[in-house]
């Protein structure tokens, strides 16, 4: 993008003067995992809240852990490369950060046994990911990845090829998002986003065990939905056809935020639309993530 600045090699510089090699093995083989944060502009008191960083940065520095990707950096000086780069646009809108760790080498073998280890930050203005608030739904026939093959929990950027496969068959097919499916039939989550519904009362997620990414914004429904809306929250395989059955289901996610899916394989979710529950947890989400509800106050990190 142009005029844009990203924070390579421990400085930040120009878009433009970033290079990277067309053998880079994080090009050729997706040897990198990556995050994706959020900082949330307030217009009345004209800051801007970088939502969740360091839990962001924890979770990309453990996933690097396990991928042998050898960040030389702490969730402290990551956190404060991206507070700087961020003042450096001086941003006045909601903005998306994406931290991207790779293996940097021309090496024509896919070994993750290298030294050559890389960060790039970048960012850029983002609103509304998905432009809607009831969407549709369906599974698609693509597997999702397993915690054995290509863990999802790591972020990893070729898992991203799944998600991609989901997307392509189920948008083609004039639906607005994919849901995935593990290998022994449990809902999972979607392409790049996890996925709650309502039964009974209580608000159901898929567990870590079922291959999802343990994702921020799902711990934060979780939390909002105990602590402010007084609900039960359980963690628990869910099938296909409970998922027909729920009063509503909605996605979670920092690109995607809170939104409802109102049918699911051409059945409708509940009475058709967005339900009480996601309405409720949406609000409360946007006031938490723009440092509104003072209890939230250590998950907004203020950038100026
Ligand atoms: C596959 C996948 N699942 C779930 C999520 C949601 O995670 P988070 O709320 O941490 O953004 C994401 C987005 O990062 C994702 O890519």
């Amino acid at each position: 993008m142009e005029n844009m600045y990203v924070f390579y090699d421990g400085k930040i510089v120009p878009e433009s003067e970033v290079h990277i090699s067309i053998r880079c093995k994080g090009f050729n083989y997706g040897l990198g995992c990556f995050e994706g944060i959020r900082a949330y502009w307030d217009d009345a008191e004209k800051q801007l809240y970088a939502f969740r960083m360091r839990e962001h940065y924890e979770r990309l520095l453990q996933s690097c852990k396990t991928l042998y990707i050898n960040i030389p950096y702490t969730v402290e000086e990551l956190c404060q490369a991206t507070l700087d780069l961020l003042k450096k646009h001086n941003f006045h809108s909601t903005v998306y950060i994406r931290p991207l760790a790779f293996k940097g080498s021309d090496q024509i073998f896919p070994t993750l046994l290298d030294d050559d280890n890389r960060i790039v930050i970048y960012c850029q203005p983002l609103g509304s990911f998905v432009g809607k608030d009831e969407l549709r739904a369906a599974f698609t026939s693509w597997e999702r990845l397993g915690d054995n093959m290509l863990p999802p929990r790591t972020k990893p950027t070729a898992a991203y090829l799944n998600s991609g496969l989901a997307s392509l068959e189920v948008v083609r097919r004039g639906y607005d998002e994919a849901l995935f499916l593990t290998r022994n039939g449990h809902v999972c989550e979607g392409p790049g986003e996890n996925v709650f519904m309502v039964r009974k009362g209580k608000l159901i997620t898929p567990p870590p065990s079922d291959n999802i990414l343990e994702g921020i914004t799902r711990d934060t429904v979780m939390i909002l939905a105990r602590e402010e809306l007084g609900i039960e929250v359980i963690e628990r395989s869910i099938t296909r056809t409970e998922l027909y059955a729920a009063d509503e289901v909605f996605f979670s996610g920092t690109a995607m935020e809170v939104v409802a899916v109102v049918e699911v394989d051409d059945r409708r979710i509940g009475t058709g639309q967005q339900g009480p529950v996601c309405r409720k947890l949406k609000e409360l989400f946007f006031q938490v993530a723009t440092a509104r509800l003072k209890k939230y106050a250590d998950f907004c990190m203020p950038v100026y």
